[in-house]
């Protein structure tokens, strides 16, 4: 702990004292490559961080069994930022300074990947989240990426679905205020009911780590809306199910990818049966690639079927190494420019084009909580 808090003074110090580290991509060894996946494995969005590490240590593993990279191993330097923004910057930090990483993975939660973005921009070493789907994420600059969609089109997914399939004319949104995926995605839903003739007759708030919701879910109820949106991360969303059921809201209540995590279900228990939200992926897709990557997860995870952060992980793991492998380089500007020029790229999460704004153009799934499990309901194109 005290190490890992003393670690950019020493960074500072070694910079100001003129020690020169060896070229970026050019390990001490030379018969590795160093890349950096920075998550949340521990805290209150653990899974998320420990979700991506599966699905990026399974496209590694394959990958280096498969001989490497330009004829040498990649080596996959994992650090864990607990879930908070200052330990993001510190784990891209250590990654960048100390492991001389020539690219970054990293994060799920869009308000890490802001945080963290900048330090990986400075340094001109690129990164690429694999599921973060604020817009400010990859405007950080130009050597971040994503591997998937962004909010705006979720917002879009998931109101037209209300307006449209569950024909609800009035909402009510709950939005984690501290939160830039949450406020983001709410206002981007919010936008769009209205455009499209609903009403919203209702706009709460909370924090994450709060455990009592029913002083909003009480409001919520008073304005009778006939869906209620709730753009936040598992832990909350459980508890909030929880609560709106036992004050006797009945109607459905819909949110983003923040929904997804085998702990919703078992926390959420009875109370997310009939929830809606829009996700990355669905494990009933049956084309080839994605029932291939969850029979080989399966395998190696005692059963337990990837969620959409190991299929975004693995995705955007492979798409760097793509990226490499067409460089013809490890190094940094050479894997931004060739991470640039990605096209086409057959992902497990789909079809995988980046833009000029370096975000990924993808279909987005709608997933119904039903019998304890996520069942598809539609596919939704941009
Ligand atoms: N999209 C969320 C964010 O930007 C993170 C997330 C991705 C959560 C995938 C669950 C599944 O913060």
């Amino acid at each position: 702990m005290i190490l890992r808090r003393a670690f950019p003074v020493l960074v500072v110090a070694l910079a100001l004292a003129g020690c020169r580290p060896p070229p970026r991509g050019a390990s001490a060894a030379g018969d590795e490559i160093p890349i950096g996946l920075y998550g949340s494995l521990t805290g209150a969005t653990a899974t998320f961080g420990q979700s991506t590490e599966a699905g990026v240590t399974l496209a590694t593993d394959e990958v280096n069994a498969a001989g490497g990279l330009l004829g040498k191993k990649v080596r996959l330097i994992v650090e864990d930022n607990q879930g908070k923004p200052n330990e993001a910057v510190n784990a891209v930090l250590k990654l960048i300074q100390r492991d001389r990483v020539v690219a970054v993975l990293g994060d799920v939660a869009s308000s890490l990947s802001i945080a963290a973005a900048p330090v990986c921009q400075q340094n001109r070493v690129p990164m690429i989240s694999p599921s973060s789907t604020n817009p400010k994420v990859t405007e950080m600059g130009n050597f971040i990426f994503r591997a998937c969609f962004i909010d705006p089109f979720q917002g879009e997914v998931m109101a037209k679905f209300a307006l449209d399939t569950l024909k609800a004319k009035t909402a009510a949104v709950f939005t984690d205020r501290k939160n830039d995926y949450s406020v983001g995605l709410a206002k981007f839903f919010k936008e769009k009911f209205v455009a499209r003739g609903g009403q919203l007759v209702a706009d709460e708030g909370y924090q994450a780590g709060d455990r009592e919701f029913k002083p909003q879910l009480t409001n919520i109820r008073a304005a009778n809306p006939e869906v209620v949106f709730v753009p936040g991360y598992y832990t909350e969303c459980a508890l909030i199910a929880r609560q709106a059921r036992e004050l006797g809201i009945q109607v459905p209540l819909l949110g983003g990818d923040g929904w997804d995590s085998e702990v919703t279900l078992q926390s959420g228990g009875e109370a997310v049966e009939g929830v809606y939200f829009s996700n990355h992926y669905h494990q009933d897709d049956p084309r080839p690639e994605v029932q291939s990557f969850v029979k080989k997860f399966r395998e190696l995870h005692q059963g337990h079927s990837p969620d959409a952060m190991a299929v975004t992980g693995y995705d955007a793991a492979n798409i760097l190494y793509d990226a490499i492998r067409r460089a013809g380089s490890s190094d940094p500007v050479a894997i931004r420019e060739a991470l640039a020029k990605t096209m086409d790229f057959k992902g497990v999460s789909g079809n995988i084009t980046l833009g000029p704004d370096r975000n990924a153009r993808k279909s987005a799934v709608v997933l119904k909580i039903e019998d304890g499990r996520f069942k598809f309901v539609q596919l939704v194109v941009p």
